[in-house]
């Protein structure tokens, strides 16, 4: 029968075989499957296996460093790369969600492309797809692999994706996936990180991106999170995040009069993403979480909370 440690077992022998000595490139986006795919190689070849963290700024607070630490501390052969600049720079003024998204697909490709060249003769792309993103060929989880394949149809294929395809993950669903990391000791909080999109804050962020509106976002999703976390909610939660809408609203502050951004809280339970419920979440957490939001975000004086299920309103607002 299956278990995590014979899957670990069998797997890495299979990847000794098959990889030998060739160099590997695999994308890490701080998710558990490309983490969980990662370690598995790591197992089987070692420094032969080249790590990827793009950071597109519009990751959470600190997350690039966090991260990257974590990834380094699990002996990952690991190359953070900071394009942020280079990603909010091509978004500047775009306001259309899909035109956010390809741009920022395009970008990834770019930059990724350029890193995976400086990795002279590598000979493997790996990649975290899981079995229901074989079924379904894009990902509800996200990660480099669901751009990269959402996206592989504009202009000519880049390098990187002409190299041959190694996925060790194909035949396992997510809670296996959690189970083979757990196996391997990997970091449990990483283990049950929930789901976050490839194109990051950039849609949540309503209408166009600059840096000030990424900065306010990852305050506010930052007080949100740790707040879930703080209060034992984060694992009864399936994914959460913050929204920034694109209008101001009228507030007080003493004696006078503001006019500042509105954020929408958003928490769901799901098991796969195509649905998705909202949470029942305490009405004194969701008090002292919007209290230190509006204490604590300079420019935000009105916080909501999203109370639509998915059909008909999506996950994400974008
Ligand atoms: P929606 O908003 O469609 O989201 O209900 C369902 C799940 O998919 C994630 N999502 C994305 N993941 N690229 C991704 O990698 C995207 O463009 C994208 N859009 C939505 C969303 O976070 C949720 O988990």
């Amino acid at each position: 029968s299956w278990t995590p440690d014979s899957f670990v077992d069998t797997t890495v022998d299979q990847l000794k075989k098959k990889l030998g000595d060739d160099k590997v490139i695999l994308g890490l986006s701080g998710g558990v499957d490309s983490s969980v795919a990662a370690m598995l190689l790591h197992k089987a070849i070692g420094e032969n296996l080249h790590c990827i963290f793009v950071n597109n700024g519009l990751l959470r607070k600190n997350e690039f460093t966090d991260v990257l630490k974590q990834y380094e501390g699990m002996g990952l052969n690991v190359k953070g790369v900071d394009a942020s600049k280079r990603f909010l720079d091509a978004l500047a003024g775009k306001s259309d969600p899909e035109e956010k998204r390809k741009t920022i697909g395009r970008v990834f490709i770019e930059v990724f492309d350029d890193e995976a060249h400086q990795v002279e003769n590598a000979k493997w792309l790996a990649q975290g797809t899981i079995y229901p993103d074989v079924i379904e060929s894009v990902s509800a989880t996200g990660g480099p692999s669901a751009t990269i394949k959402s996206h592989h149809n504009v202009g000519g294929l880049p390098d990187f994706m002409k190299l041959q395809v190694v996925e060790p993950l194909r035949m396992l669903f997510k809670d296996e996936v959690r189970r083979v990391g757990a196996s391997m000791d990997m970091n449990p909080a990483l283990l049950g990180r929930h789901p976050f999109p490839g194109p990051g804050l950039a849609i949540r962020i309503l209408g166009d991106i600059t840096a000030e509106k990424v900065r306010i976002l990852q305050e506010v999703d930052a007080i949100f999170i740790n707040g879930l976390r703080d209060w034992g909610l984060y694992d009864q939660v399936w994914q959460a995040g913050a929204m920034l809408l694109p209008v101001d609203s009228v507030g007080v502050m003493g004696d006078e009069r503001t006019y500042e951004k509105c954020v929408a809280l958003r928490a769901v339970e799901s098991t796969d993403g195509m649905t998705a419920d909202w949470v029942n979440l305490p009405y004194n957490f969701l008090q002292k979480v919007s209290n230190d939001i509006i204490n604590k975000v300079k420019g935000v004086n009105r916080v909501v909370y999203d109370i639509s299920s998915k059909p008909p309103a999506t996950i994400e607002w974008e």
